[in-house]
């Protein structure tokens, strides 16, 4: 039977509404007792369980949480390119959660990885908003089909950690719309997460908390969000100004403070009534939605999530160079090196900190399947420190043996919550014994264990490269299984390696001064940067190798044109024409060919994670939208695709597409034109409308055969026609010395050509 809430809202008194937007403690939402409301318990997520109990509650995961299973971290969780695999994983982490009564887990965090620094990018998916939406959606899928609600957070332009209580971002519309909002807006379309959480900075000088624009404006009106918003902890500013800005619940609990604060601005006449009632509305539905749905038949079966955390690193991992070194031979003697091989890293410090169940080394898992291995040190995994005898005791090993693995990675202090990285640096120690490794053996092999880019110098000089990523407690067991060859690499990076971090776009404006960070590079951020500036980059988004090799052929549209609520399906032919069964990801990129404004060279807007045993070959289609062409036009304040060409392109990467198609494109959607002294000649022009009383007025002003000179095609001084083109109205008035009631008169007439028959005005 559906719980009447309207009923349950009309008997509360004011005091009992207001006590239900906090928590009553750090973890859990208010009961109110004496009407069957009772509360719900958060966990961090995003990749595992940090329940915290006895009171020593704190959201730096400082202090211990239950066992829990830890699952590949989402840097990782984005490189399978695979929504399937996501929403498995939110699954499996929806059943933990009934079982372990927890009622909102908080998660997924779908901020956009703006620059390779970002201290927290491990727990972010990816530098492409297309694909941390999809992403994020099928992970709250699987969460939410268990009846337990998601937080999708950091809501909103959350990109670094310096100062990131206060600082605000500041960011254009165009900007906030096309790469910091569409992982949310997705998510929010697609999967409605019960919660969204709003973060603590300030956008353009609001807090995400007080910010009316986004919480209601955006989230609710335009994008349809069911839910409530929840604070980061922490993160109120103005009680009563988040109440009336859509903010929901405040977490953790303020003692009473903030609600006696919503009680009094009611009772002063400077709060709604209505709107408390909606937010108390907002909070019980997803209360109840967990307490009428439980699930007893729901089991925390760590063993048996632990193989699947395996398996899913074993399908995040990321073969970024292979020159036919790896897969490693059976029986070879390979020398192990670097504290990874027997303490892997395998997740980021702060508030998604878990307890692990168990971890298994690389190490140890080759030595339970009797590989033929040695284990030296070599460096530290937790410092920057050379020890001379472990550094040549490693080098002596790598020569004798027929390879060396070097396990390298970011110790915990380098990246993690609360703090940004301050290089794109290994540890020095590292990088100097990967190349004295890889000048005494050729066939050396670098595993990395990290949770953002970092610059490897050394990349030319081995003999392949592994990106595991923060893994998750599966990560050694999946190494090991890629690493021999027991399974064939599959993920794609979800990020651009640079270079150099000075090669990021946002190098120059990151972090800002504490107070403002400027996202001066606007959309074009990751590849969108490097691609449309032709700049070489280690490794490109997209990029993944495997040890079988996948052809492209016959692409081919369902239609070569499309308008404003059209849909093309885009076909292409994949072929796994190497020994072993493999998995590709086909990627789908759309290039604007209008020139109408300033765009990337290419977005991603299709994927497919493709499953092709040796020899197979398989059709796979994607399909694209009017969406899927556009840019968001401020003049509009709407999506825009002007009509014209794009492209459409294909392949294993963003850096190398197979196959193009082309796309004629129609809308209807007219930007509005504004005929005032700074509209231009060619503006004019270019608008059938106004073209030919603007010819008239040139006539008039200049004589015919002056006009008929400066607007032929065949015009002999294209110099000439580009300067008067070039020219606005108030200049034409000024060179033509018009009146003041000529002019207006020139204005008038051009808006009256303008609207006639036009429904834009
Ligand atoms: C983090 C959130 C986290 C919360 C609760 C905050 O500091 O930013 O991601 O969910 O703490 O631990």
């Amino acid at each position: 039977m559906a719980r009447d809430i309207h009923a349950l809202i009309s008997q509360m008194t004011l005091e009992e509404k207001a006590s239900l937007c906090s928590g009553s403690d750090f973890w859990h939402t208010q009961p109110i007792e004496r009407l069957g409301i009772p509360a719900v318990m958060f966990a961090d997520g995003p990749h595992g369980l940090r329940k915290q109990g006895d009171g020593r509650d704190d959201h730096l995961g400082l202090n211990e949480s239950i066992e829990a299973v830890c699952f590949p971290a989402a840097c990782a969780l984005a490189s399978s390119f695979d929504p399937e695999l996501a929403k498995k994983l939110g699954s499996t982490l929806g059943q933990e959660c009934q079982a372990e009564g927890l009622g909102v887990l908080l998660g997924p965090a779908v901020n956009i990885k703006r620059s390779p620094l970002c201290g927290r990018n491990f727990e972010y998916l990816s530098e492409d908003p297309f694909l941390t939406g999809k992403i994020a959606a099928a992970y709250i899928d699987g969460v939410q089909s268990w009846d337990v609600g998601t937080s999708i957070k950091h809501f909103a332009a959350n990109n670094q950690e310096y100062r990131r209580m206060n600082c605000s971002s500041e960011v254009d519309e165009r900007t906030l719309r096309e790469i910091y909002l569409p992982a949310f807006e997705e998510a929010v379309k697609a999967s409605q997460p019960q919660t969204i959480m709003c973060s603590y900075n300030k956008i353009n000088g609001v807090y995400s908390a007080d910010n009316e624009w986004l919480l209601s404006k955006v989230l609710r009106e335009e994008w349809g969000f069911e839910g409530y918003v929840v604070t980061d902890w922490g993160a109120v500013n103005n009680r009563v100004q988040g109440v009336r800005a859509g903010l929901d619940l405040e977490m953790p609990s303020s003692g009473g403070v903030n609600d006696a604060k919503i009680v009094a601005a009611i009772k002063n006449g400077t709060l709604d009534e209505a709107l408390l009632d909606q937010t108390v509305e907002r909070i019980l539905k997803v209360v109840f939605s967990y307490v009428d749905h439980r699930h007893p038949e729901a089991t925390f079966d760590r063993d048996a999530d632990h193989e699947k955390a395996v398996e899913m690193e074993t399908e995040c991992a990321v073969l970024l160079e292979n020159n036919g070194a790896l897969p490693l031979k059976a029986g070879a003697k390979v020398a192990y090196i670097g504290g990874f091989a027997l303490t892997p890293r395998y997740q980021g410090g702060g508030s998604s900190h878990i307890n692990a169940s168990k971890v298994i080394s690389a190490l140890q898992s080759a030595q339970v399947k009797r590989r033929n291995v040695i284990y030296t040190e070599g460096f530290p995994s937790d410092r920057d420190e050379i020890d001379p005898d472990a550094f040549c005791a490693a080098v002596d090993a790598a020569r004798e043996a027929e390879a060396a693995v070097v396990f390298a990675g970011l110790p915990d202090i380098v990246e993690g919550e609360s703090y940004d990285r301050v290089n794109m640096k290994l540890p020095a120690c590292q990088d100097r014994l990967i190349a004295a490794i890889a000048a005494v053996q050729p066939n050396t092999i670098v595993v990395l264990h990290n949770g953002s880019p970092v610059e490897c110098p050394w990349a030319e000089d081995v003999a392949a490269v592994l990106e595991m990523y923060l893994g998750g407690q599966g990560v050694g067991e999946a190494c090991d299984r890629l690493l021999w060859g027991e399974a064939n690499p599959c993920g794609r990076l979800a990020e651009t390696f640079p270079l150099r971090v000075e090669d990021n776009p946002s190098f120059l404006n990151f972090p800002g001064d504490g107070k403002k960070v400027k996202y001066a590079e606007g959309v074009f951020i990751g590849y969108r940067y490097y691609d449309t500036k032709k700049m070489p980059v280690r490794w490109a988004f997209g990029h993944g190798l495997s040890y079988t090799q996948f052809e492209y052929r016959d692409l081919w549209l369902s239609s070569d044109k499309m308008d404003d609520e059209g849909t093309v399906q885009v076909n292409v032919v994949v072929s796994n024409t190497g020994p072993i069964d493999g998995k590709e990801v086909v990627q789908l990129y759309i290039s604007d060919k209008t020139g109408c404004t300033s765009r990337p060279t290419k977005e991603l807007k299709g994927f497919a994670k493709v499953a092709l045993r040796s020899g197979e070959t398989k059709t796979v289609t994607l399909e694209i939208t009017a969406r899927d062409l556009s840019w968001y036009n401020e003049d509009i304040d709407d999506w825009y695709a002007a009509s014209g060409k794009y492209e459409v392109l294909v392949g294993h990467a963003s850096d190398d597409i197979q196959l193009s198609g082309e796309l004629q494109f129609t809308t209807n959607k007219i930007p509005p034109m504004i005929i005032d002294g700074s509209t231009t000649l060619s503006e004019l022009m270019d608008n059938p409308k106004t073209a030919a009383a603007l010819s008239q007025i040139l006539r008039t002003t200049f004589g015919s055969a002056a006009t008929e000179n400066a607007t032929s095609t065949e015009s002999k001084d294209a110099t000439e026609q580009a300067t008067i083109f070039a020219m606005p109205l108030k200049t034409l008035a000024n060179f033509a010395a018009m009146g003041e009631e000529q002019y207006q008169e020139m204005l008038n007439g051009l808006r009256s050509a303008l609207h006639q028959g036009s429904i834009n005005h």
